[in-house]
């Protein structure tokens, strides 16, 4: 269930739970870093492409207080195995470590790793109000977290982007998947009411403003997490790797986002192996639909981008395998409704959530017709999200 809780009740319970946990929370600060839903450009990111995510207004909460000794001390108030989990400065390496405290972690690690040793430990309570496994980044978010509050804590000289850049390595190199860098990028640059363009190639980008004039962007959670998420998304990345290495025999590129679908219809016999074609031709095609996207968004023509959403599902589903039967029927259905104007998978896939645009008289119809089909054909209740776009990370008073 989505956390029905106002920001300042969060905020209340975590210091409770800091004082709780940790004796009191005088002088304790109080952090937040959203989560992200991907609106088009999946499975781009690592293929030098372009992605366009926007930061939603629910994520991660911190209270956090330096400490005078060398002492780490995390608590999450989310889940209900090992909660609190103590370390040191001196015991940074990922060997011997699980759990979620990985994410913290593995940024101080990599915060460590350039240079900016923590001169002295911290103390801090997490509450996230993401649901549970949807796909909607909650580990991005404890980590563009974690980073924002190392350096409001210890002054490191570090700006958003780098943020991003630490959480994306920290999470490749301390929590072994191989993402891209959409999701911290999204947290840690996230713009109320606009969406990131951001070209991954050399991480340019720009603010597109989301004007949804009479429609709501809904996310619908299957409740399904498939085993192997991490293992089929690190899968993928190295079949593209296999694929680019295949184009480069006949193509002078460093990425797959590189190319055109045409020039990819003209060099593609290179690649001999035809499921690996088909995840090339995913990423090639995937990077131009959302140039697409962006435009015609930008151009006021919201029929478009949903169209484009739907051929990026499609595409997602066929060549790429990273739909599920479960993610299919609620974009299948979603696109049966004539109040939608665009529904997909979002995020790495495997289950997870779609992303829709529905007008507004037709969310109620959106909602009834999918939860009742979805449970038919699953046994599962589906959950529904009308979400904001947010800012990116702050200190909260
Ligand atoms: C996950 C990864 C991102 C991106 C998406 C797919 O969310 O963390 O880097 O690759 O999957 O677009």
């Amino acid at each position: 269930m989505i956390d029905q809780r106002t920001e300042q009740e969060i905020l209340a319970d975590l210091r409770d739970a800091f004082a709780a946990q940790y004796g009191d929370a005088d002088g304790a600060r109080f952090f937040f870093a959203p989560g992200r839903v991907n609106l088009i450009g999946e499975h781009t990111d690592y293929n030098g492409g372009h992605v366009f995510p926007c930061a939603l207004t629910i994520g991660t909460f911190a209270a956090v207080r330096r400490r005078g000794d060398d002492r780490i001390r995390l608590f999450s108030m989310n889940g209900k195995e090992e909660r609190f989990v103590e370390y040191t400065t001196g015991d940074l390496a990922p060997e011997g470590k699980s759990g979620w405290t990985m994410y913290p972690l593995g940024v101080v690690w990599a915060f460590a790793g350039r240079g900016m040793k923590l001169p002295a430990g911290f103390e801090m309570a997490i509450c996230g109000n993401i649901p549970n496994g949807s796909g909607l980044s909650s580990s991005a978010s404890l980590e563009v977290l974690t980073g924002y509050v190392l350096r409001e804590l210890y002054g490191f000289p570090v700006d958003n982007v780098e943020l991003a850049k630490i959480g994306q390595y920290s999470e490749n190199n301390y929590n072994g998947m191989n993402c891209g860098i959409m999701d911290q990028f999204a947290s840690a640059m996230g713009k109320r009411d606009h969406a990131i363009f951001l070209d991954t190639a050399d991480l340019s980008y720009t603010y597109a403003p989301v004007v949804l004039d009479g429609m709501k962007l809904v996310i619908t959670n299957s409740r399904v997490k498939h085993q192997l998420t991490d293992s089929g998304y690190n899968d993928r990345r190295r079949t593209c790797e296999a694929a680019l290495a295949d184009l480069q025999r006949v193509a002078d590129i460093r990425a797959l986002g590189e190319l055109t679908p045409e020039e990819f219809e003209e060099k593609k016999s290179a690649i001999a192996d035809d499921d690996r074609r088909r995840k090339a031709k995913h990423a090639v095609y995937e990077n131009a639909r959302t140039v697409r996207a962006v435009e015609a968004l930008q151009a006021g023509d919201i029929d478009t981008f949903g169209r484009l959403m739907n051929e990026s599902h499609v595409s997602l589903r066929d060549d790429y395998d990273v739909s599920c039967p479960e993610v299919d029927i609620l974009a299948e259905e979603a696109w049966k409704i004539p109040g939608v104007l665009g529904a997909r998978i979002t995020g790495g896939g495997f289950g997870g959530c779609t992303v829709a645009i529905v007008k507004d008289e037709a969310v109620p119809e959106y909602r009834e017709k999918i939860g009742s089909v979805y449970r038919e054909k699953t046994g599962l209740d589906a959950e529904f999200y009308v979400v904001e776009i947010g800012d990116g990370p702050k200190e909260l008073s």
